[in-house]
Order: structure tokens, then sequence, then C-alpha cells
């Protein structure tokens, strides 16, 4: 396929199941033109508390459905998969895959930024991910990342006990607070949904959605790569998932509104 054909070829995005679909509300802003085809492993589901090597084999078999699909590109829009699967699987094809760990850590650190908290799930920390990216931009930085408790299950609602999990944000934030961050990441796709409870203590202009940073990132490497659909009519988005189709379109509703029935598809 040529660099011309390209360019309308459709942009992957994956996740575990609904959260990518705020990277997708966040990239759709920037880019309406790009074609999509979204999938939501949601037979996995969560991503978080899985292992390196299960995470790599969901990563590499939906990169493999991805270009079955001639994507042009794909962007991992998993905080989770991202710390734990890409340096495995980011030389096996032969697209840009875009990380969102990776992809926004720059942005993050200015010559102000002495320290960095980050809340993510418990494979994200364990990986230290975002710790190892925030030094490669600043050796001196200091970072704290604290694997937050329920906060997925908090925003689809699906914990049995959401008010004890709501009380436990506080002291999680508490904790957080005492290492007196300049910034801290919502390391997590679905945490910028919690910044009305996050806010009740600790500053709103602390708190960082890496999706908006990712996409500018997104955006200017398409440019550099000549990538960008340059199309003026809205993109087509496809979506499939691993299982549960109805409740993607419901817990998705959050995030994003579904165009089209997800199909399902086991990767
Ligand atoms: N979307 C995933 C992330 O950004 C978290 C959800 C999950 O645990 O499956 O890390």
């Amino acid at each position: 396929m040529n660099i011309k054909d390209n360019k309308t070829s459709p942009i992957g995005f994956f996740d575990s199941g609904v959260g990518g679909l705020s990277v997708l509300a966040r990239f759709r802003k920037v880019l309406p033109f790009e074609n999509i085809l979204y999938y939501g492993d949601t037979i996995h589901l969560p991503y978080g508390n899985k292992s390196k090597d299960e995470l790599v084999s969901y990563a590499r078999n939906i990169l493999k459905f991805m270009m079955s699909r001639n994507v042009k590109a794909v962007v991992i829009a998993c905080n989770t998969s991202s710390a734990q699967a890409y340096d495995t699987v980011k030389d096996m094809f032969n697209f840009p895959i875009y990380p969102i760990i990776q992809s926004c850590a720059k942005g993050v650190i200015d010559s102000r930024t002495s320290k960095v908290g980050v809340f993510a799930t418990e494979a994200t920390v364990k990986s230290g991910k975002y710790t190892i990216e925030l030094k490669k931009c600043n050796p001196n930085v200091l970072v704290k990342e604290i694997a937050s408790k329920n906060w997925v299950s908090i925003v689809e609602k699906t914990t049995k006990n959401i008010e004890e999990d709501i009380k436990n944000i506080k002291s999680e934030v508490e904790e957080m607070m005492k290492f007196h961050p300049d910034k801290i990441i919502l390391g997590c796709t679905h945490y910028p949904y919690l910044l009305d409870e996050l806010t009740k203590y600790a500053s709103k202009e602390l708190f960082i959605d890496p999706a908006k940073i990712f996409v500018d990132f997104i955006k200017s490497d398409l440019e550099k790569r000549k990538l960008l659909n340059l199309s003026k009519t809205n993109g087509k988005e496809e979506f499939f998932v691993s299982s549960n189709p109805d409740e993607f379109i419901q817990n998705g509703k959050i995030f994003y509104e579904i165009k089209n029935p997800p199909i399902l598809h086991l990767c």
C-alpha cells in the first residue's frame, strides 16, 4: 500500500473496554476526518490486574487483527497496555503504534516540574513506566505512583460498595498530597471522569489528563509522516468488542456517543 492510499486507511484504537473512548473523544475534537477502528477487549477486562505475559498476548492479537484491517497506525488508548505490552510489540508491525504513557511524558515536564504524582492501575504502577518515561525527560524529577483502588469501577458504576469506594478516594489523594506534587497525572483512561471528586481534596490545576497531550502528539507525528487524512468529511467509525456488545454501548455512553453497534470479534 503506498502512502497516498494509506491516508484514508483507518486508525486503530484499542483498550480493555470503554476507557479508550475517552481518548477517542479527545481525538475527535482535533482530528474529525480520520476513519476509526476501535477495539474494546471486553472479554479480558479489567487489564489493570493482569500479568505482563497476558497483556502482551492480548496486544499482539489485537494488533494482528488491526493489521488484517489495513490500519495506517494504532493508538494504544490504554495506560496499562502501554506500560506492560508496548515495549514487546512495538517492532512487530510495520505501522506506527502510539502508546499513551510514552507519548505524553515529554509534554508533562517543564522547567518548574520537580515532583510528579501518578494515579494509575495496579499493573501500570507495577511497571514503573511513568517514572521511567518522566525521568528520561528530566532525570532529577521525583515521581510518586499510587495504584488507585476501584476507581475504574466507580466510574463505570460496577463497584458493589460505591460509597465506601468514593470515601477511599479522599485518603488516596491525601496520601498523594503528603508528597507535595507539582502535577498529578491521571494515568488511567477513566480517571479524568473523577475530577469532581478529586478536586474536593486537591486543587484542579494540579491534575493532568494525558489524553490532551497524547492527541496533540499523534496529530503532529501523523503530519510528519504525511499520513493525515486530508478529506473534509467526517470519518467513519467501526467498533469491535470481544464480548458483551450491549454492555459496551451502555458503559461507553459516559465517554463517547457510539454511532454504530459494536461487532463481536474475538482476537
Ligand atoms: N483503560 C485502562 C488504563 O488506561 C484501565 C482499565 C482496566 O483496568 O481495564 O489503564
